[in-house]
């Protein structure tokens, strides 16, 4: 388990993180979230060393992290930093070389992972001939060719094409399935709401809250439900305890004042006929960010 507990980092009089603390678990994937300025990138360059904190501790496995420990992690870093005279598939062989791999292991892991990400048909380009996505997926490239055991990945979507960006979050989830502890920093809640297991929301350098989607769907759960039937269900416009927000035909959405107004719709529902469907609506993440971030 990585765990940041209390980290607090100032850049001159200005206060970037106050108290920051969240876990990240092995085997799940953990998304990153906050506005512009919020402090991801700061937390990330914190963990994995580039960045002194002024206060707290960054731990894995309850030991505070060495230099050793971050040689197995990956880092794709905010600002992107590949050679752009370089050759793709070179360019990754000497990444893991750099772990520490032989020229044929390199070799191997490179041209598996460049495939993977689409990019078996360019290994012989230099990085500098790539679009901006086809560099953004080198550079996901480079921070998984060593099997890192904790992948800290700074925006990993921004600039991917909505394939590239199944294809990489498939990438990502393999990791965690394979044990990894990942942490990725998005804006696409679309998307980190599809593929995260743990959420970090942070505003303003601190952390607002974090925890699992589930547990933090139902914190924030709403009062709004939804209504499919067989029948016509108009008469959920005279229905006392409730307003009605959309209604068409068979379907209904409607706010309830509590718990005992919503069975009564169902319970008067089922009395007229087949009832398909009947749930409290999810809040979004969008929704739980706008609500936690206030
Ligand atoms: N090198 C720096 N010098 C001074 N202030 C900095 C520096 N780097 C970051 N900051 C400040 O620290 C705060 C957090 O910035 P950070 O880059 O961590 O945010 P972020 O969440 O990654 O934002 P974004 O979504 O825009 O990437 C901001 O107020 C920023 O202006
Ligand atoms: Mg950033």
């Amino acid at each position: 388990m990585l765990r940041l507990s209390g980290i607090t980092k100032n850049y001159g009089e200005r206060r970037a993180l106050d108290g920051v603390t969240f876990d990240v678990a092995p085997g799940r994937l953990t998304g990153f979230v906050g506005g512009n300025g919020a402090g991801k990138t700061t937390t990330m360059r914190i963990i994995l060393g580039l960045l002194a904190p002024d206060g707290g501790t960054v731990t894995l496995d309850r030991q505070e992290l060495t230099t050793d420990d971050r040689r197995r992690f990956g880092y794709m870093p905010e600002e992107r930093g590949l050679y752009p005279k370089m050759k793709v598939l070179d360019h990754i062989v000497y990444l893991a070389r750099l772990h520490g791999f032989s020229r044929a292991d390199a070799t191997e892991r490179a041209t598996a992972i460049l495939d993977r990400l689409g990019l078996g048909e360019r290994l012989a380009d230099n990085i500098e001939a790539l679009s901006l996505g086809n560099q953004q997926r080198a550079q996901i490239a480079a921070a998984l060719v060593h099997d890192p055991e904790v992948l800290i990945l700074d925006e990993p979507f921004s600039g991917l094409d909505p394939l590239a960006v199944e294809v990489v979050a498939g990438v990502l989830q393999d990791r965690a399935a394979a044990g990894a502890s990942v942490l990725f920093s998005s804006h696409q809640l679309d998307v980190v709401e599809r593929l995260c297991d743990d959420l970090v929301i942070i505003a303003a350098g601190e952390v607002r809250t974090s925890g699992s989607r589930e547990r933090l769907r139902e914190e924030h759960a709403t009062s709004r439900f939804e209504l499919t039937a067989a029948k016509d269900v108009g008469w959920v416009r005279e229905e006392p305890g409730i307003q009605v927000i959309d209604f068409d035909g068979g379907y209904a959405l409607f706010d309830a004042d509590d718990a005992a107004a919503a069975q009564r719709v169902l319970q008067r529902a089922v009395s007229y006929g087949e009832v398909t469907r009947f749930a409290p609506q999810q809040p979004s993440l969008a929704q739980i960010f706008k609500e936690v971030i206030r």
